[in-house]
């Protein structure tokens, strides 16, 4: 077998197990539990079948994008996911030897991504039992240049926030880092970066069409940043990276803004419904800002997570993740949904 470069023969992918999740309530990965609005489907059926055979066109996103987020076209790549927006970052500010300051426990692919240009990782705990962000060790660090700071905020699987005030003060602290603040779940925490970071050319903020908007399966995801910045990004991403059907969705989703402003809504007070169930029954979890949680069953959790599969619920297990091994990760979804996993973690939890 031919060997990759060292970097990559010294690390390990990221895995996701994601087989098998048809047909089952998927509470695993944070996902839009009722998949897109009617808008998004009727944009997909409306293109005509010639046109698959034309590379994608992309005039007139960053525009649109720029125009919901509040900031200008070329303040804005354009990614098939934030997944590659993170790559991106790291093809084009991760040199061999460089440091990633981040997290942990936080996203698990930024860590590949460094690993990959032959980076060094520097992870640094969250704090306490409520998982505070490690305010005052990341600025220490920083101290030292690294050549990438990455902040899932609020973070994946924590929850845990850091006020946009907080975050720019870093950022203005270490311009010689590129600061990537990874928004996500910014929808159901409500705080951004933005506009605030697009005065600094040192930060990048990531926002996805995946979760909120119900369409991971199609991989629509931004950038939003100095136009410098943004331009960097583009060098090392493909031409065509981003596919036709998640360009027309992507159109959609971002012309019907009320179907997602009602699904945050939906999934913040099924959120509250099941916190309120747990905090009674007095089984141990941690909930914070995101559309999920982590909970401690009583018995061991690997058997709970088998049992609600059984029950056709997915749960994700965060087992072997630091400060959180033993716990798993409950995707909130809509009220009936969560009722349908609370029976079920009460009768096999
Ligand atoms: C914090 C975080 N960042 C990025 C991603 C990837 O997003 P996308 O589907 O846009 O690639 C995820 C997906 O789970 C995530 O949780």
């Amino acid at each position: 077998m031919l060997e990759a470069v060292a970097a990559v023969e010294a690390m390990e992918g990221y895995s996701a197990p994601l087989e098998g999740r048809r047909g089952l309530l998927r509470l695993d990965f944070n996902e839009n539990t009722l998949g897109p609005s009617p808008k998004v489907v009727e944009a997909i059926r409306a293109i005509p079948a010639e046109h698959y055979a034309i590379y994608p066109e992309y005039a007139g996103l960053a525009e649109c994008y720029a125009a919901s987020a509040g900031c200008r076209a070329e303040q804005v790549g354009l990614f098939n996911g934030v997944d590659a927006a993170i790559l991106a970052v790291f093809l084009a500010f991760g040199g061999a030897g460089d440091v990633l300051l981040t997290t942990t426990p936080t996203f698990g692919y930024y860590g590949p991504c460094a690993q990959q240009r032959g980076m060094t990782v520097q992870a640094i705990p969250y704090e306490g039992e409520q998982f505070a962000f490690p305010l005052a060790a990341i600025g220490d660090a920083l101290g030292q240049e690294p050549s990438v700071l990455m902040v899932c905020n609020p973070n994946n699987p924590t929850g845990t926030r850091l006020s946009p005030g907080q975050l720019l003060a870093l950022a203005r602290r270490a311009p010689r880092t590129l600061v990537v603040v990874d928004e996500l779940y910014e929808a159901f925490s409500g705080d951004s970066v933005l506009p605030g970071s697009l005065a600094l050319p040192n930060v990048l903020v990531l926002r996805s069409l995946s979760k909120t908007a119900g369409i991971a399966g199609l991989r629509v995801g931004f950038g939003i940043g100095d136009p410098g910045l943004i331009e960097r990004l583009r060098r090392v991403t493909g031409p065509y990276d981003i596919n036709a059907f998640g360009v027309a969705a992507a159109f959609a989703a971002l012309a019907d803004q009320a179907y997602v402003d009602a699904y945050v809504r939906e999934v913040l007070a099924a959120k509250a419904w099941l916190t309120t169930r747990l905090a009674r029954a007095g089984i141990r979890h941690h909930s914070s800002a995101g559309n999920f949680l982590l909970i401690w069953p009583e018995g061991d959790a690997e058997a709970v997570v088998q049992n609600l599969r059984e029950a056709g619920i997915l749960v994700r297990s965060m087992a072997g993740k630091p400060l959180i091994d033993g716990s798993f990760r409950v995707s909130i979804g809509t009220r009936p949904q969560m009722e349908r996993f609370w029976q079920a973690l009460v009768s096999c939890g």
